[in-house]
């Protein structure tokens, strides 16, 4: 497995400007090119069940061959991984492999592992450099740039964490093909969101993609062929995201647009216990669901909300659980975190490229999209 493609797209921020490199078949090769970039040194390598049996050994090998002594630390996956207790294991094992500040941690895997040893980079001995190797499209366009660090608490999700920039990323587009396809459309609901928030030519672009034939396979249709057309969505998206986090790395103000979807979508997953959906089938929910509202409160015109519900039904997210109900959803909005005093903010759009953050919308406007959603007459 040769070095085929590599782009590079530099993400400046005021903490630190860093290169995102993306390629296909390229991991193989992730010792020679993170030494491009920092000094070998011991490094703690963590990723989890799945991804480590298809790609730990690889980078293993090849961070070896470039002069670094890495440690493998495989985790078993999933969101419960978020925890200040895997954390506190990733430290210790970083202690006994004696790690120093000159060493480096390595996040290979989706957002879960991603998040976690970020975290976890960003604290011990007060910082050492994290490099993310994204494996799953979500934390390839998302969870992998911007340098949101952080694990979960008993009272929420990502609640303890940092900003905290990775000083390289390496995404290697090869890796999704061992992505399970529920996986991989979850991943491209992250995508579509771009579309919509800031880049129509970007949606235009995923329209023609995605309606391309019938009984379709996304995932089979962008990575059973040579075409560069995933690769070039992926380097759209990180562009779009290190444009927003450059002007905003704090989440002050312009960064709230990447919420979009979000208000609902976490609502969703905390209606149904984190349990039935994958997070960004909540986030292509949640953005059928703020579309939706943007109509109904006349500030999106139909045929565009028309068109968002029409493409994040080409993801094949699975249909609302029997038992959650409209108090369920309504009780989770009430605990999002960006809520604004006593009036919820969604981010909604007003054309496709562009969104406003909508305060209060009334609630009977909320009651009635997720009744529509619950009804199965959304998506
Ligand atoms: P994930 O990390 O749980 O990965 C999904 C599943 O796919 C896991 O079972 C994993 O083992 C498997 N997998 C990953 N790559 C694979 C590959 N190439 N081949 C085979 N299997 C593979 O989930 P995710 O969707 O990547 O990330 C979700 C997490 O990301 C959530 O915790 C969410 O909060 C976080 N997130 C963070 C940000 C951020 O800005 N930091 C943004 C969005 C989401
Ligand atoms: N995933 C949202 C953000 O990075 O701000």
């Amino acid at each position: 497995m040769g070095e085929k493609i590599l782009y590079k797209v530099k993400i400046r921020t005021e903490q630190k400007t860093y290169p995102v490199l993306l390629g296909k078949k390229v991991l193989n090769n992730v010792g020679r090119i993170i030494s491009s970039y920092l000094p070998a040194c011991r490094t703690l390598l963590v990723s989890d069940k799945n991804v480590a049996a298809h790609y730990g050994e690889m980078c293993m090998e090849s961070l070896r061959k470039r002069g670094f002594q890495p440690f493998l630390e495989v985790l078993e996956g999933g969101e419960k991984e978020k925890s200040l207790a895997t954390a506190s294991a990733l430290y210790s094992s970083a202690l006994e492999a004696g790690l120093d500040r000159s060493a480096i941690i390595i996040a290979l895997g989706g957002g879960v592992i991603g998040d976690l040893a970020g975290f976890v980079a960003a604290t011990y001995l007060r910082g050492v450099p994290c490099v993310q190797l994204p494996t799953t499209l979500l934390a390839m366009v998302d969870s992998s740039v911007g340098g949101k660090v952080a694990v979960n608490h008993p009272l929420g999700k990502n609640l303890i964490g940092a900003f905290y920039q990775p000083a390289l990323v390496v995404a290697d587009q090869s890796t999704l093909i061992t992505l399970p396809e529920r996986e991989f459309n979850a991943g491209l609901s992250e995508l579509i969101k771009y579309g919509i928030i800031r880049d129509k030519t970007l949606f235009e672009k995923l329209e023609l993609s995605l309606f391309a034939g019938k009984n379709f396979s996304p995932k089979k249709y962008f990575l059973e062929s040579n075409s560069t057309r995933l690769l070039k969505y992926i380097i759209r998206a990180v562009i779009i995201k290190g444009e927003i986090v450059s002007q905003d790395e704090r989440e002050k103000d312009l960064r709230r647009i990447l919420n979009f979807g979000h208000t609902f979508g976490h609502a969703l997953e905390a209606g149904t216990g984190f349990r039935y959906y994958l997070h960004g089938e909540a986030v292509a929910c949640g953005m059928a669901m703020a579309a939706r509202l943007a109509v109904l409160l006349g500030i999106l015109e139909p045929p565009f909300g028309q068109r968002i519900i029409a493409l994040l039904k080409r993801l094949h997210v699975p249909p609302p659980p029997g038992g959650l109900n409209l108090n369920d959803v309504t009780e989770a909005l009430f605990y999002d975190k960006k809520k604004e005093g006593d009036g919820l903010v969604f981010i909604l759009p007003t054309a496709l490229g562009q969104t406003t953050a909508f305060k209060a919308p009334p609630a009977p406007l909320i009651e009635r999209v997720i009744e529509e959603y619950l009804d199965g007459g959304l998506l």
